[in-house]
């Protein structure tokens, strides 16, 4: 299903990072050269493992930043496939650094910016990773603002983590329209009360939990048809 609603009265677009700006199978992509067709495999478990972490260490109360647990989901899912090679944790963890950028991003992010919308990240990784693979796709110029759950301490989807951009921004979040590839991001983010699109990239199944996104698209680049001051 795809549904585009003109959202009007929006000041600020804020993104997911992982799976909505930048693609987290460039990594294992990258280094199909080691993994052969195990590729899909490990990068569908590894990035399966990493959310279920965030989730967990959020309701043991034991948060450890995106970067280890990147790291830890990363080695459960080699020991899972048995796959042992010296050098090949440290190339993904490296590879995570510089995820590609889906093809539309760029464009449509300078779209954007350009009618003088502000424009932010959201995101469970840590600042360092986060502002690495900005700068590495040479997107540094195009944010207001980069925020990591690290200024909270805990991740997606507490609603702590979507108050802290609507208090960064200093804009209502009625005003602040929010996007995320992952459906569990994207209703939450409405519960919590930003105006959200879901950017089904995988053709997920509705979620059930609260609340409904405004609209569901397949890529960003009907985005800035969508949204205006
Ligand atoms: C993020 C993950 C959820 O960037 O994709 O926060």
């Amino acid at each position: 299903m795809t549904t585009t609603p003109q959202l009007k009265n929006i000041d600020a677009c804020v993104f997911d990072a992982y799976g909505t700006l930048f693609d987290f199978n460039s990594a294992a992509s990258a280094a199909r050269d080691e993994l052969g067709e195990d590729w899909q495999r490990l990068s569908d478990l590894w990035r399966l493992k990493q959310l279920q972490y965030t989730w967990l260490r959020g309701l043991a109360q034991h948060h450890a930043d995106f970067r280890q647990v990147t790291g830890d989901a990363l080695d459960f899912a080699l020991a899972s496939l048995k796959i042992e090679r010296p050098g090949l944790r440290d190339r993904l963890m490296d590879l995570y650094l510089r995820l590609t950028t889906y093809p539309e991003v760029p464009a449509m992010l300078r779209e954007l910016k350009g009618r003088g919308m502000k424009l932010a990240i959201l995101s469970n990784g840590t600042p360092p990773m986060l502002a690495a693979v900005v700068r590495n796709s040479g997107l540094e110029d195009v944010f207001d603002a980069v925020l990591s759950v690290e200024e909270v301490g805990v991740y997606k989807p507490h609603p702590s983590v979507y108050r802290l951009a609507a208090e960064r921004l200093q804009i209502a979040p009625a005003r602040i329209c929010f996007l995320s590839s992952n459906g569990w991001d994207a209703y939450s983010a409405k519960a919590f009360g930003f105006r959200v699109i879901w950017c089904n990239r995988f053709g997920q199944a509705a979620e059930r939990i609260p609340d409904t996104p405004d609209g569901e698209i397949a890529d960003l680049s009907v985005l800035p048809a969508m949204v205006s001051q």
